[in-house]
């Protein structure tokens, strides 16, 4: 059965990726979460979209210049004050340490699939620092580790042959499936519009090692949810938890 999972928490309603938006998410029916992940300049791995604090956060630049105890001064919630459940108490939201999201996560079996932002920098040592934090805080949990960049989850591999590592993918590529063994993926993970895309016609066996995103209409979740993909990553789980469930 395909699983629901919140992207960067519940993205549509509350601040992404914060450990408010992981509990909500949570309280809305994910069985999954997706976040993104950056190196700190003194080597921590925190949890946050972007490569700059400026969008999300009230400070600016880059987060491979800052350093942890810098990082965490920042609000995290208070750029979504449009938002309609905005709360006051939003403000005090800081950006998490990947640490913190799995204690969060203690006492559940919520997936949690890990995006690797290597695309934009190389982050020097950040596949060992992840699969490091990940034995000692999450030996248990089902970790997905994704990345649009190929060789990050090659070296992830190398590193830990029972890593499971997901391609993301935006554009078409030929001969998708022999991509799942050249590289031992777990599965891939595409953008809707490739994956709804009637020219890329998808066995069932491939779709059922799928995750999707960012699906977030209902009509193209009802469409997945019949194609039978792995899971569906979206910005409005309710939507999502309540279609799965009127099936
Ligand atoms: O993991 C799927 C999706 O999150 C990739 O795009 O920009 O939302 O990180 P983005
Ligand atoms: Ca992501």
């Amino acid at each position: 059965m395909t699983k629901i999972y919140g992207h960067r928490g519940s993205k549509g309603n509350y601040p992404e990726n914060t450990l408010l938006g992981f509990q909500k998410a949570i309280e809305q029916g994910v069985e999954g979460l997706e976040i993104d992940v950056h190196l700190t300049k003194d080597g921590e791995i925190v949890v946050i979209h972007d490569e700059t604090l400026s969008r999300t956060t009230d400070g600016e630049g880059a987060i491979k210049d800052c350093t942890l105890a810098e990082i965490q001064q920042l609000s995290a919630g208070n750029k979504f004050q449009h938002f309609a459940k905005y709360e006051s108490t939003w403000n005090q939201e800081k950006v998490p340490t990947l640490q913190e999201v799995m204690q969060l996560l203690d006492g559940t079996d919520i997936e949690l699939n890990i995006e690797l932002k290597t695309y934009i920098h190389t982050y020097p040592g950040i596949e060992e620092r992840l699969l490091s934090e990940v034995q000692r805080y999450a030996p248990n949990r089902k970790i997905i580790y994704s990345s649009f960049h190929l060789p990050t989850l090659f070296r992830l591999k190398q590193l830990d042959s029972n890593a499971d590592i997901a391609w993301l993918l935006q554009d078409h590529v030929p001969h998708l499936a022999d991509y799942m063994t050249t590289f031992q993926l777990e599965g891939f993970h595409l953008d809707k519009d490739l994956m709804l895309d009637a020219d890329v016609v998808m066995s069932k066996q491939l779709a059922s090692y799928t995750r999707v995103w960012t699906v977030n209409k209902e009509e193209e979740i009802n469409q997945l949810l019949q194609l039978g993909v792995e899971a569906i990553i979206t910005d409005y789980p309710e939507i999502a938890v309540a279609a799965k469930q009127s099936i």
